[in-house]
């Protein structure tokens, strides 16, 4: 129905930072609600024991900005235990009751700002734009899925009875689902996987990435506070060996997962290879994702779009652009211009609003792009490669030209831009290279020719196309958003077949 793709929300409202008393307001509510973070697991809303360990900021190792006690495999079988009996007194909630919760975790959230933004900057080295994109499409999630989930748990649905019988169809809670996030939206995607679970009627184990706890913990503060049930929700932080624990158990009846094409391998294995029910993986991994530049684009745009879609976030983004394809007639003139622009990009503290680009993750992330960053200068032609601030886990953004698409065959997680020039004549093959990848989640098209934007659509069946515009931050109920092939098994977040997939249903016949 219609109104499964528009319900009636709005998605909430950002911040102007030309306006000068805006931005200060921000800051200001950021400011005030530093200090460090704690997570620990949580299970029947009772903080669990263990020896807690210091969370720190990828801006500068040297700076604790938390503590997490991460979770045993006790308190994991624990946390499964009493989601079992959480799942079915939450599934007997009404539908209205568990919207509006997530309506007013959403409220919540919103009126969290100073704190969430500041969890985002400390832990996952968000820059203040990102972290304010990221909150709003938290909040989006809590409110897009419960004005959905009233329409579709609300009523069965009536459905004709030929025979004169009566018929009617009803979605239904699974039972308890695990949610898996990363670390690079540590609050949107934590947010939405459980907002969604939730709002089925389904108990909620979650675990959070190990790199950022801190952030999930608060959210899940907040929707206990605005009504979700402690026995509905239960935090686990921990690595992926707590994630494994989780999807091995034996009452998991649905597991929701973002993260690496790797690891959603392991989770379908282990899932495929337990007795008992077939459970279902709702897995969001990465991809190789490429934007297409012909003759006829706009060099000055594609500059801009280029920059934002390769580095902001410090390419720390699924959707990002990984394969700059640009038609040699025009390629000197726009890898060029993609340099400049990437010359004004300001590394940096992203405390502070006027950074561009943040720091990475992690040493370990830092190592793995530096190690890629090297080879391709050794085996490619190097367009640019920026400067680093001093301290932190920081990786300049970088432009190297390969040979043709084919020479990228693995997800660089990052500010690294690949570039490679095709003929006019070859589109066809750089379209087969881009399929042949396995992946399919984003694509950019800069092109003022409608023909070749609808052949290139109509070629690939990529998740998100943008055209004519940067390729990064899907709005939720807009743009929904995600992928398939190695990029995962759909639906898509913030689209109108996400929160069926965290039901069951039934079809009742009465033979009146
Ligand atoms: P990751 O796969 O390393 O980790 C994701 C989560 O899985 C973490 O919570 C981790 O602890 C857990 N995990 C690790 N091993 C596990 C196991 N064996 N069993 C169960 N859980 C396990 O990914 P990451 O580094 O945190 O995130 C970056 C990746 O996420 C990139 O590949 C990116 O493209 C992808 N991503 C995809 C989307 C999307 O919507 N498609 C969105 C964001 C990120
Ligand atoms: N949903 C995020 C984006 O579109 C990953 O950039």
């Amino acid at each position: 129905p219609a109104d499964l793709f528009a319900p009636e929300r709005i998605n909430s409202a950002g911040v102007e930072f030309g306006d000068r008393a805006a931005l200060e307001r921000l800051t200001g509510a950021v400011a005030a609600a530093g200090g460090p973070g704690e997570a620990a697991p949580l299970v029947d809303g009772a903080v669990q024991g263990g020896t807690p360990r210091a969370v720190v900021s990828p801006s500068d190792a040297r700076t604790v900005v938390g503590t997490v006690t991460e979770a045993s495999p006790e308190t994991a079988a624990a946390a499964m235990r009493a989601a079992r009996k959480g799942a079915l007194a939450w599934g007997r909630v009404l539908p209205e009751q568990r919207a509006a919760a997530l309506e007013r975790a959403a409220d919540a959230m919103e009126a969290s700002r100073g704190r969430l933004i500041h969890l985002l900057q400390a832990e996952a080295g968000k820059t203040l734009d990102d972290a304010v994109a990221e909150l709003r499409e938290a909040v989006d999630f809590c409110r897009y899925y419960a004005a959905q989930g009233r329409k579709l748990f609300g009523t069965p649905q009536a459905l004709p009875g030929p025979t004169g019988e009566s018929n009617r169809l009803s979605l239904r809670s699974r039972g308890v689902f695990v949610a898996i996030s990363p670390w690079n939206f540590p609050l949107a995607i934590f947010v939405g996987q459980v907002a969604a679970a939730l709002m089925a009627g389904n108990a909620v184990v979650a675990k959070p990435a190990e790199q950022t706890p801190l952030v999930a913990a608060e959210a899940v503060r907040l929707l206990h506070r605005a009504g979700v049930a402690p026995s509905a929700l239960h935090l686990l932080p921990g690595d992926g060996t707590v994630g494994a624990a989780l999807v091995a158990h034996r009452d998991v009846a649905g597991v929701v997962f973002t993260g690496s094409t790797e690891v959603a391998r392991h989770i379908n294995r282990a899932l495929a290879a337990k007795d008992g029910p077939i459970v279902p993986l709702i897995a969001e991994t990465g991809g190789i994702n490429a934007m297409l530049v012909d003759a006829t684009a706009l060099p000055e745009q594609v500059a801009d779009d280029v920059v934002t879609s390769a580095f902001r976030s410090a390419g720390q983004r699924c959707s990002a652009l990984r394969l700059l394809l640009v038609q040699e007639d025009v390629a000197d003139k726009v890898i060029a211009m993609v340099a400049g622009a990437a010359r004004e990009l300001r590394l940096g503290d992203p405390a502070d609003p006027a950074t561009h680009v943040g720091p990475v993750i992690d040493a370990e992330a830092r190592a793995r792009l530096d190690r890629h960053g090297a080879a391709m200068r050794r085996a490619a032609r190097t367009h640019y490669v920026g400067e680093v601030p001093g301290e932190g886990h920081f990786v300049a953004p970088q432009i190297y030209e390969i040979p043709g698409p084919e020479a990228l065959t693995d997800e660089v997680f990052g500010p690294i831009l690949h570039v490679a020039r095709y003929h006019a004549g070859d589109l066809d093959r750089v379209l087969d290279a881009i399929e042949a990848t396995g992946y399919g989640l984003t694509l950019g098209i800069h092109s003022r020719i409608d023909a070749t934007v609808e052949r290139v659509v109509a070629r690939l069946s990529t998740g998100n196309v943008y055209v004519n515009r940067n390729m990064i931050g899907a709005v939720v109920g807009v743009q929904p958003f995600g992928g398939h092939g190695l990029s995962g098994t759909g639906p898509k977040a913030g689209g109108p077949h996400y929160l069926a997939r965290f039901a069951t249903e039934q079809t009742v016949t009465v033979n009146t």
